[in-house]
């Protein structure tokens, strides 16, 4: 069979040039040199091709090889003294340069294409064998690195006309049954970029969703791409679509999309902006995870507990959320109180992680419990004695339990700014042994 031709339709590597970092650049470059010396050809492909073509920056280096992926994996991990992980399972390996660059390459194999439903059965050549497999023609583009094509783009199903016309658009019938999360990924491209689904992926969609595809899915793929659309800038407006294409009901039967919830959303957004602006600012917290308790604010603790389980998440994740859960009331009861002294909210808060300090804030009733959570952030929060147990040995108490009770009484009495001294603490410390 004579090979097929590939659909180049313009070269991108000025705007590679200009849009790449210098050592990215320059490596595409050497990958591209390598190909050559090894008689096989190398693409990039995926979000960078797409985000490319855009004007937009992206840094992940997905590679396809035509030729034997895993070889070319391990010379180029050679050439650039780099480290290589061999993904068995896929067939796949990521190089890891010096400079901690992370490479994905894959092998694109020649084979008949077992089409799914619309499709022929035809024998493609490689590259197009790899990308027809993809979820969405803006996906599926890809760039020459050789250095006859270096910078061609090749687009063999319209993705730059897509793009063009902000269109979601699957390759193929079967592209949300062959891979379900697919159904989510569509509602992030399409509120990432203000595109639009196109009308038939978005009937093939809702018959995905209506066919329950999710259950056949790994749990763990799903809760992955639901992290990613809570990442996304505006996460109100991807939880917006995916109501209106009833992908919620995935997570949980019970999770309805609402006023309350949206008034939740746009406060996380207030109050994470505000932390961000904050001298806290610079420790980085996961926004996400806050409109993630937004979205499960209506589940008991049991069916959140359940949850956390069946979508296998990490337990840094899980406490954080059943954190949340189980401390909302009691905190803004003690915090509500009219005359609550500063050291019952330090006492209370001080141990929590920021995202259930911040969700708390951002659920509050009143403004008066948001701004004493604001005050606490910004007056006493991680306040800290001067003093240890080696002074209050000094002073002549036994070590033992006592110790702890002491020393906080004392943090708590600082907490409420009446001591200002390491001497004020010792003087408050010996009246309390007294
Ligand atoms: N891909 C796919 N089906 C999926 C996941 C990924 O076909 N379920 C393909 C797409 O070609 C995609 C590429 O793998 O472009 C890389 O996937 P990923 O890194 O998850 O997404 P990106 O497109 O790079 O998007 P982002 O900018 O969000 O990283």
């Amino acid at each position: 069979m004579a090979p097929i031709e590939k659909r180049v339709v313009k070269n991108l590597s000025k705007k590679m040039a200009r849009l790449l970092p210098r050592g990215t650049m320059a490596l595409l470059k050497k990958i591209g040199a390598l190909a050559d010396q090894n008689n096989c050809s190398a693409f990039v492909v995926g979000g960078l091709v797409r985000d490319l073509v855009m004007g937009r920056r992206n840094m992940d280096l997905d590679i396809v090889v035509e030729g034997d992926g895993m070889r070319f994996a391990g010379v180029l991990a050679k050439k650039l003294g780099g480290s290589l992980v061999v993904h068995r399972r896929f067939g796949t390996a990521s190089v890891y340069t010096p400079e901690a660059l992370k490479i994905d390459i894959a092998t694109a194999r020649k084979e008949l294409y077992e089409a799914p439903a619309a499709l022929p059965t035809v024998e493609f050549s490689s590259l197009k064998n790899d990308l027809i497999r993809r979820d969405f023609t803006i996906n599926a583009m890809a760039v020459s690195l050789n250095s006859a094509n270096f910078g061609q783009l090749i687009d063999f199903f319209g993705g730059e006309r897509d793009l063009g016309l902000g269109r979601i658009k699957v390759l193929h019938d079967s592209s949300f049954i062959d891979d379900p999360t697919r159904i989510f990924r569509a509602v992030r491209f399409e509120q990432r970029f203000g595109f639009r689904i196109d009308a038939h992926t978005e009937d093939l969609l809702k018959r995905a969703v209506s066919r329950e595809m999710f259950d056949r899915t790994e749990k763990q793929r799903i809760r992955d791409e639901l992290v990613l659309i809570l990442k996304e800038p505006d996460p109100l407006k991807g939880l917006r679509r995916m109501d209106s294409l009833h992908e919620l009901a995935f997570i949980h039967p019970a999770i309805r999309f609402s006023r309350r919830m949206e008034a939740l959303f746009k406060s996380i957004g207030d109050c994470t902006a505000w932390y961000r602006n904050s001298t806290l600012g610079g420790r980085a917290i996961d926004g996400w995870l806050l409109y993630l308790m937004a979205l499960v604010d209506d589940l008991g603790y049991n069916e959140l507990h359940s949850l956390c389980g069946k979508f296998v998440f990490s337990n840094r994740d899980r406490l954080r959320l059943l954190a949340f859960k189980k401390i909302y009331k009691r905190a803004v009861a003690v915090i509500g109180k009219k005359s609550v002294r500063p050291h019952r909210i330090f006492a209370l808060l001080e141990p929590l992680p920021y995202e259930v300090i911040l969700a708390i804030m951002a659920k509050a009733p009143s403004q008066e419990v948001r701004s004493k959570i604001e005050e606490f952030f910004t007056r006493y929060h991680r306040t800290r004695l001067e003093i240890n147990g080696r002074d209050l040995k000094a002073i002549g108490l036994e070590p033992g339990p006592g110790f702890k009770k002491i020393l906080d009484k004392v943090l708590y009495r600082k907490v409420d700014g009446y001591l200002k001294s390491k001497a004020d603490e010792l003087v408050y410390a010996k009246k309390l042994i007294r």
